[in-house]
């Protein structure tokens, strides 16, 4: 038994402990003046006006301008103590430094499309890292390759390719302004999936900046960490400042279309057959579902479901294709689109095809408040099973709730399940995305649409992978674990979520964290743990 001494040492211990890891006044301002003032005479300095105080007007519109979940926009959210944006690389080493030196938590934003707002938001005092400035973009055409800073879009990427060549692309997300620093780091899929796999298959370079400020690309970080940084997520390793990526062929013309089923129209028994076929079609052809409630005053309130497919090919040859292997979707020759690959990304992102200029903008033009989950799907739901998802989908909260059904296989089934940290493969007959979205209005009733998506979540669970229940990792959920706020956490509890998003890659990316981050400095509620730091103190 302790002694009580004992335990009043351990408490005494324990507050100094958990004080030292939260930043104190002093050492905010000595952090700003070691920005401002430690290198005014180098050529790498952060000038003044990269640097947003919460007493600056400009401060909340740029920390606004990349928040894409309005949850974290309230007053009652924490606000970063300074947001820095820097404009060369060489400015950030100084960013790490200054921050190891006064103690402060750094959050990198790129694109700011975290589900739980884990770029721009933290329970202990932090700094913002935002790297909008950093969004070049060079193609290559002739090489296939490309250089894409972290702060660029998607949709800009897409963009430049292009211009550059009709019969160039990448597989990547469906909506343009998600910033491939969080994306590529966390996987990245779209359309191409079956095709070409993730944007993170097919990474060919990175340079990064480490905890001790120093500029690495792949030769230098060396096969364990540019291994981690393709699908285990940035924010454990480092800042992230540019992507080598190799581009993909795609023809000339592709095809679109979107088939909506009602439940009278037998959606429940078309998205049932689609699990048995999706995953084999012939890898140029991609058919997802989008499933919501309608509500129609005309028609009586149903269930709605949406093929929506690009074809790698004409439409001559897909129909054949459609008759052979999917017939009862009853698609005819009207409901296709050929046109080019660009203007599919248009079409997949719902805009105008006319105008690709669109996907150069940054401003996501519907930016709601939401919640999200993740699921795997490795044996067909039965159709009663499907039915129990209806009935949820005709309670209120689920007013605009989704769920989106990507299909596997093709070449997911052909990549090892090590070959990067993102495991899900071979398998998996699809993935699900469960979405609850609600407005302004209904802000102070988040947690009724929390709780049920929560409701959702459990329904599914005998009917989705198991040990683990697998989730994506860009598909942040800190429902399924987090860790520690001191930069504590233990292995074992890390491992409740890391297992979930890595599986058995959890255990390299601990090993690759241990080695290049040990005292834990990039940290966050899901970040990969240190083991040195789980039973050291940490923040020095
Ligand atoms: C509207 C919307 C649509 C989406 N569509 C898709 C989709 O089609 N396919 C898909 O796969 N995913 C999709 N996502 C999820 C998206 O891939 C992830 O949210 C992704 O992490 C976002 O990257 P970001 O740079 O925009 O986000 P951020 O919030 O900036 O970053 C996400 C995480 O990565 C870290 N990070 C960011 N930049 C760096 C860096 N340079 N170095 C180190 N760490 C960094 C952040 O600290 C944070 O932990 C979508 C998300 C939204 C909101
Ligand atoms: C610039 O400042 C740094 C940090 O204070 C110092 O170490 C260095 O000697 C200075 N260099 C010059 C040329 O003054
Ligand atoms: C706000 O901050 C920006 C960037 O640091 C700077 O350019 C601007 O002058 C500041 N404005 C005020 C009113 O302080
Ligand atoms: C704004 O805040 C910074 C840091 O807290 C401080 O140095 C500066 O003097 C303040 N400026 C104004 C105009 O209040
Ligand atoms: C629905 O399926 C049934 C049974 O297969 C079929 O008889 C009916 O025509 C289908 N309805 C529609 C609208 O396709
Ligand atoms: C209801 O559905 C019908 C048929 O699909 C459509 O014509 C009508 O515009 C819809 N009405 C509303 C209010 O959505
Ligand atoms: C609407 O619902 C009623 C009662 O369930 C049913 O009789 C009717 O056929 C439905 N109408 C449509 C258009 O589905
Ligand atoms: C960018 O998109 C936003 C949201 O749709 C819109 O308000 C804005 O006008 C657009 N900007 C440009 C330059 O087109
Ligand atoms: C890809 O994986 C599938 C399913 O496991 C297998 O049938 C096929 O032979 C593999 N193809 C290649 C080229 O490895």
């Amino acid at each position: 038994m302790n002694s009580p001494s004992i335990s009043s040492i351990t408490l005494i211990l324990f507050l100094i402990l958990s004080c030292s890891s939260a930043a104190s006044a002093d050492e905010h301002d000595n952090f700003l003046e070691c920005l401002s003032n430690k290198f005014k005479n180098t050529t790498t300095s952060i000038s003044p006006n990269l640097i947003y105080t919460p007493n600056n007007s400009s401060y909340t519109p740029i920390l606004r301008f990349s928040i894409q979940n309005l949850r974290f926009t309230s007053e009652s959210t924490p606000k970063p103590l300074v947001i820095i944006t820097p404009e060369q690389e060489t400015q950030i080493p100084h960013v790490i430094y200054c921050a190891k030196e006064n103690n402060i938590h750094i959050r990198i934003r790129s694109g700011g499309h975290d589900y739980e707002g884990l770029s721009y938001v933290s329970e202990i005092p932090f700094v913002i890292l935002d790297l909008i400035n950093f969004d070049g973009i060079t193609v290559d055409a002739e090489q296939k390759t490309a250089w894409v800073e972290s702060g660029a879009r998607i949709g800009a990427l897409y963009y430049r390719i292009a211009e550059r060549s009709r019969t160039l692309g990448f597989p990547a997300g469906v909506c343009p302004t998600v910033g491939v620093g969080g994306h590529f780091s966390g996987g990245g899929y779209g359309s191409l999936l079956r095709k070409y796999g993730l944007s993170a298959d097919n990474v060919v370079d990175a340079r990064i900046i480490d905890v001790n400020g120093k500029i690495l690309d792949r030769k230098s970080m060396g096969d364990d960490l540019f291994w981690a940084i393709r699908g285990g997520g940035g924010a454990s390793f480092g800042v992230i400042l540019a992507w080598k990526i190799q581009l993909v062929d795609v023809p000339d013309r592709v095809s679109v279309f979107t088939v909506s089923r009602t439940l009278e129209q037998n959606a429940t028994q078309l998205i049932h057959r689609w699990q048995y076929i999706a995953n084999n079609f012939d890898r140029d052809l991609f058919i997802r579902i989008l499933v919501r409630r309608v509500n129609n005053i005309s028609q009586n309130t149903t269930i709605r479901a949406e093929f929506q497919s690009i074809f790698l090919g004409g439409v001559d040859t897909l129909l054949p294709l459609m008759q052979e292997s999917f017939p009862e979707l009853g698609l005819v020759r009207e409901d296709c689109i050929e046109m080019s690959w660009i203007q599919s990304v248009l079409y997949f992102a719902g805009f105008p095809i006319e105008s690709p200029e669109v996907l150069l903008n940054r401003t996501q033009p519907n930016v709601r408040y939401f919640k999200a989950k993740s699921d795997y799907v490795q044996r067909p739901i039965p159709e009663y099973g499907l039915e129990g998802i209806w009935r949820l989908f005709y309670e209120q909260e689920a007013d605009e709730a989704e769920i989106i059904l990507s299909p596997y296989g093709g070449i997911m089934d052909n990549i090892s399940e090590s070959s990067i940290p993102f495991p899900h493969r071979a398998g998996n007959l699809y993935k699900i995305q469960h979405l609850v979205y609600w407005g302004e209005n209904e802000a102070l009733n988040s947690d009724r649409y929390i709780s049920w998506i929560r409701r959702l979540y459990s329904y599914m669970a005998p009917y989705v992978s198991r040990f683990p229940r697998a989730a994506y990792m860009n598909y942040r959920d800190l429902d399924i674990g987090v860790n520690n706020n001191e930069g504590k956490t233990s292995y074992s509890q890390a491992r409740i979520w890391g297992f979930k998003y890595f599986k058995n890659n959890f255990d390299r990316l601990v090993r690759v964290k241990t080695k290049v981050d040990p005292g834990n400095f990039f940290r966050n509620e899901q970040s990969i743990p240190s083991l040195y730091s789980s039973w050291t103190k940490t923040g020095d």
